[in-house]
């Protein structure tokens, strides 16, 4: 991995300053909320370790949101961008290629190039109506394309797709084999009907999430990603079912079992 400082990260204002922005026109989530706001108050804590994929009573929240979606197929994450970390490098390697639908969060095109991997932009048009062509998509896959990225509810247009557009790239992607990723860290902002989250429509799609933007609470770094994908989860199902992945995950990370 090639790090390197993203833009976002340096002109972020938490890095710049609160005290120094008199007018924000463009904060990216509702108001920061105090815990009393939410109606929290702590009472005292014993900071253990917690559950390595989050706590099960969290992840089975997330879960109930959409028809088809288990707590295990929930991994909470700090933050969306931990969970989009993750994602990219559990995914990609150097020698692979992605498709990523622009504009999109940083690090879902940093992240990926710090890799080293090669990426096809598909661009949104403002006199399109930031509308996505999935030919255009599909135009820009290759052999060795592994992931097509795309942000939905989008930042910074606040657009959204339709649910054919959705169920075209979730076909898209099975169809090429390769796995959706959809960020839908505004979904609790949609305006009228929430798309279901992409991940409960295919095994290949990959959802993530947040309590950032929509609740006004990004210091908790709480995010999530949803996958039914067992092998990327790597999260057998069924008690004594799945006994190859298991095998695999064993053979990949001898060092932790030793
Ligand atoms: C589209 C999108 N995805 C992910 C993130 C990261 O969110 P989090 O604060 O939960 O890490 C942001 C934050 O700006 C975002 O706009």
């Amino acid at each position: 991995m090639n790090y390197a400082r993203m833009v976002i990260e340096k002109e972020a204002p938490e890095e710049y300053g609160y005290d120094r922005i008199r007018y924000n026109l463009s904060e990216s989530s509702i108001a920061d909320q105090k815990l009393s706001d939410i109606g929290l108050s702590l009472p005292d804590l014993t900071l253990f370790y917690g559950e390595h994929r989050g706590d099960k009573a969290l992840r089975a929240l997330i879960a109930a949101q959409d028809a088809g979606v288990s707590p295990d197929d929930v991994l909470v994450t700090a933050g969306a961008a931990g969970a989009l970390f993750i994602i990219s490098t559990s995914l990609l390697s150097a020698s692979d290629h992605l498709v990523v639908i622009r504009p999109n969060y940083a690090t879902n095109i940093e992240t990926p190039r710090a890799i080293g991997c090669t990426i096809s932009f598909v661009d949104l048009a403002f006199e399109d109506g930031f509308a996505i062509d999935v030919g255009q998509v599909a135009a820009a896959i290759q052999p060795n394309t592994r992931l097509i990225s795309v942000t939905c509810p989008h930042n910074p247009t606040g657009t959204m797709m339709g649910r054919a557009e959705l169920d075209a790239l979730v076909a898209l992607a099975e169809s090429r084999n390769c796995h959706l990723l959809v960020d839908e860290t505004y979904r609790d902002l949609s305006y009228g009907k929430r798309l279901p989250s992409a991940a409960s429509l295919s095994p290949k799609a990959i959802s993530v999430s947040s309590l950032s933007k929509a609740f006004g609470i990004p210091g908790i770094r709480i995010g999530w990603l949803i996958t039914r994908d067992a092998e990327l989860q790597e999260v057998p199902r069924r008690q004594g079912a799945d006994r190859h992945l298991r095998q695999r995950h064993r053979r990949r990370h001898r060092a932790w079992y030793a």
